[in-house]
C-alpha cells in the first residue's frame, strides 16, 4: 500500500518505519528540513534501539523515504497519517495547530480518495476539527473528491517503540467509514496474528481511549510513588509490598515501581490535557488532579533527602548524577525529572557532574550553559570528589558496579537512588549510606 507519514518524530519515524517493513511504500514528511536533510543523508535524528539499522534496511530496498515536499507526500499515499506534535497550550490544553496545519495542507492538495488516519495523541473532537479543515480546503478550489477519516492512537513506549509497534497489544481504530475500515485492516493484518487485537470503535472513542491509557498509567505511578513514601516513614519496604500487591493479578507486576515522578513526552501533557478537556465541559477529574499534584511532589523527592542529609545550603558541595534522559534508552529530555534535581542543586550553590549513556549531547541542548553542571562519558568519570551519588535514571549499565571502586572515588560513600536499583542490605556491608525510594537504609 501507498502510505504517507507526516510528521517525522518518534512516532512518524518508528510508523513509517514498520510500515516500510512489510512492505508498504512509505513516504515520510517533515517541516524540519534538517531533519528530512539528516534521514536522506542516511543518518537518524532520534535515539532508539533498532531504528537506525531499521531504516537503512527499508531506504536500500527502496519502500522508505523522506521528504520535506507537501504537495509530494499528499499525493503518494491513499493512506495519510499525521503524527506531528500536539504539544500543551499555555493552559495545558493540547495545542492542535500542527494537527490541523496537516489537515489543511492533505485538503489543499489531494488528488483523489485518501484515508486520513490521526495517530497524534488528540482531544475528543479533534476528528470532526481534522474533517471540516479538510473539507474547507477542498471547497475553496471546488474540488469534490471523498475522504475518510480514522482515529488510530499510538500507545508505543520510547525505547522500546519498535518492539511495541511490532508486537502490539492492541491496535485501536476508530472510524464510521467502512472503505477506511477494511484499509486499515489489511494494512496492520501483518502486525496481528491474532485479529481479535484490532479493535474497531467510532472516532470519539478511539481519541478517549489513548487519554483513558495514559492517565490510568500516570494514576499507578503516582500512587506508588505515594505508597512507598509512606512505607518509608512506617518501616515497610515498597519493593515487598510491590510484589506483594502485584502477585494479584488484577492489578499486575507492570508499572508498579516507584522512583522520581514520572515525565517524557506524553504523561505530563496528556495528564493535564484530559483534565482541561473536562474542565471545559463543567466536570473536574479529582483524581487526576492528584495524581498531576502527587507527580510534581515526587520530583523533589531526592532533593528533599539530600537537603535533610546537608542542610539546605549546598554551596560549595559536588554531586555525581547518573542517568539524564526521563527513562533509559532514549535520549529524550523533556519534562526529565533529572532537569528539577540539577536546576535545584545548582541554585542552592552546589556543582553537578553528570553522565547518561546517550542523552548528553540533548542535554547540553535542554540546558544549554548551566553553570556548574559538567558532564562524563562514563559512570566512573562524575564519581571522583562527590560529596554524593544521585541516581535518576535505571540505565542498565549502571546496576552493577564496582562497589569498592566507588567507594574509592566518591569523596563520601553516599548514594542517593531514585530508582531502587541495589540491595539497602548489601549496600551496608559494602559501606554505603544509601537511600532509596520507600525502603529502609
Ligand atoms: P515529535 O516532536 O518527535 O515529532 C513531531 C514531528 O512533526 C516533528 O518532527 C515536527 O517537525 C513535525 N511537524 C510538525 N508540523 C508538521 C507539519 N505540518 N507537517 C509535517 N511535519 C510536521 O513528536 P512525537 O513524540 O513523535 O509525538 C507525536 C504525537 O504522537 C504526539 O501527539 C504525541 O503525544 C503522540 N505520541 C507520542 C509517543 C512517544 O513516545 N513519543 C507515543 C505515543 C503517542
Ligand atoms: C508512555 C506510555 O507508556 C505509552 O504507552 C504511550 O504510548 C506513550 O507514553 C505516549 O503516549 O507517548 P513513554 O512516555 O515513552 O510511554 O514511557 P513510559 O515507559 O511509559 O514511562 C513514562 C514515565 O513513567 C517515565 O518517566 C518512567 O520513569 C516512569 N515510570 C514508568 C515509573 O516511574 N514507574 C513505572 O513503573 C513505569
Amino acid at each position: 500500500m501507498k502510505i504517507t507519514v507526516i510528521g517525522s518524530g518518534y512516532v512518524g519515524l518508528v510508523t513509517g518505519t514498520c510500515l516500510a517493513e512489510y512492505g508498504n511504500d512509505v513516504l515520510c514528511l517533515d517541516v524540519d528540513a534538517n531533519k528530512i536533510r539528516i534521514l536522506q543523508e542516511g543518518g537518524v535524528p532520534i535515539f532508539e534501539p533498532g531504528l537506525e539499522e531499521m531504516i537503512k534496511r527499508n531506504v536500500a530496498a527502496g519502500r522508505l523515504r523522506f521528504t520535506t515536499d507537501i504537495k509530494e507526500s499528499v499525493e503518494h499515499g491513499t493512506i495519510q497519517f499525521i503524527a506531528v506534535g500536539t504539544p500543551p497550550d499555555e493552559d495545558g490544553s493540547a495545542d492542535l495547530k500542527y494537527v490541523v496545519a496537516a489537515a489543511r495542507s492533505i485538503g489543499r492538495h489531494m488528488n483523489g480518495y485518501k484515508v486520513i488516519v490521526d495517530k497524534s495523541t488528540v482531544p475528543v473532537g479533534t476528528g470532526d476539527k481534522v474533517r471540516a479543515a479538510i473539507a474547507d480546503e477542498l471547497q475553496q478550489r471546488s474540488e469534490k473528491t471523498s475522504f475518510a477519516i480514522v482515529s488510530n492512537p499510538e500507545f508505543l513506549k520510547e525505547g522500546a517503540a519498535i518492539e511495541d509497534f511490532m508486537r502490539p497489544d492492541r491496535i485501536v481504530i476508530g472510524t464510521d467509514d467502512d472503505t477506511a475500515k477494511d484499509l486499515m485492516s489489511s494494512l496492520y493484518a501483518p502486525f496481528v496474528r491474532n485479529h481479535d487485537r484490532i479493535l474497531f470503535m467510532d472516532v470519539r472513542s478511539a481519541e478517549m481511549t489513548k487519554y483513558a491509557a495514559n492517565a490510568m498509567l500516570a494514576t499507578r505511578i503516582s500512587f506508588m510513588n505515594e505508597l512507598a513514601n509512606l512505607s518509608e516513614v512506617m518501616g515497610a519496604d515498597i519493593e515487598l509490598v510491590r510484589k506483594g500487591i502485584g502477585s494479584d493479578p488484577r492489578i499486575g507486576y507492570h508499572f508498579l515501581y516507584p522512583g522520581v515522578g514520572y515525565g517524557g513526552s506524553c504523561f505530563p501533557k496528556d495528564v493535564q490535557a484530559l483534565q482541561r478537556t473536562a474542565e471545559e465541559h463543567g466536570i473536574s477529574l479529582k483524581v487526576l488532579d492528584a495524581v498531576e499534584k502527587a507527580n510534581h511532589a515526587q520530583k523533589s523527592v531526592l532533593v528533599d533527602k539530600i537537603v535533610k542529609r546537608f542542610g539546605d545550603n549546598l554551596k560549595g558541595k559536588h554531586f555525581a548524577l547518573w542517568g539524564l534522559a526521563f527513562k533509559p534508552n532514549t535520549d529524550d529530555m523533556r519534562d526529565a525529572p533529572s532537569r528539577v534535581i540539577i536546576e535545584y542543586l545548582l541554585n542552592q550553590g552546589a556543582t553537578v557532574a553528570a553522565h547518561d549513556p546517550v542523552a548528553i549531547h540533548e542535554a547540553q541542548r535542554v540546558m544549554p550553559d548551566w553553570k556548574g553542571l559538567s558532564y562524563g562519558d562514563s559512570p566512573n568519570a562524575v564519581l571522583p570528589d562527590a560529596d554524593a551519588l544521585i541516581i535518576v535514571t535505571e540505565w542498565k549499565a549502571f546496576r552493577s558496579p564496582d562497589f569498592t571502586d566507588m567507594n574509592k572515588q566518591l569523596k563520601n560513600p553516599l548514594i542517593f537512588d531514585g530508582r531502587n536499583l541495589f540491595d539497602p542490605k548489601r549496600m551496608q556491608k559494602e559501606g554505603f549510606e544509601y537511600y532509596p525510594i520507600g525502603r529502609q537504609q
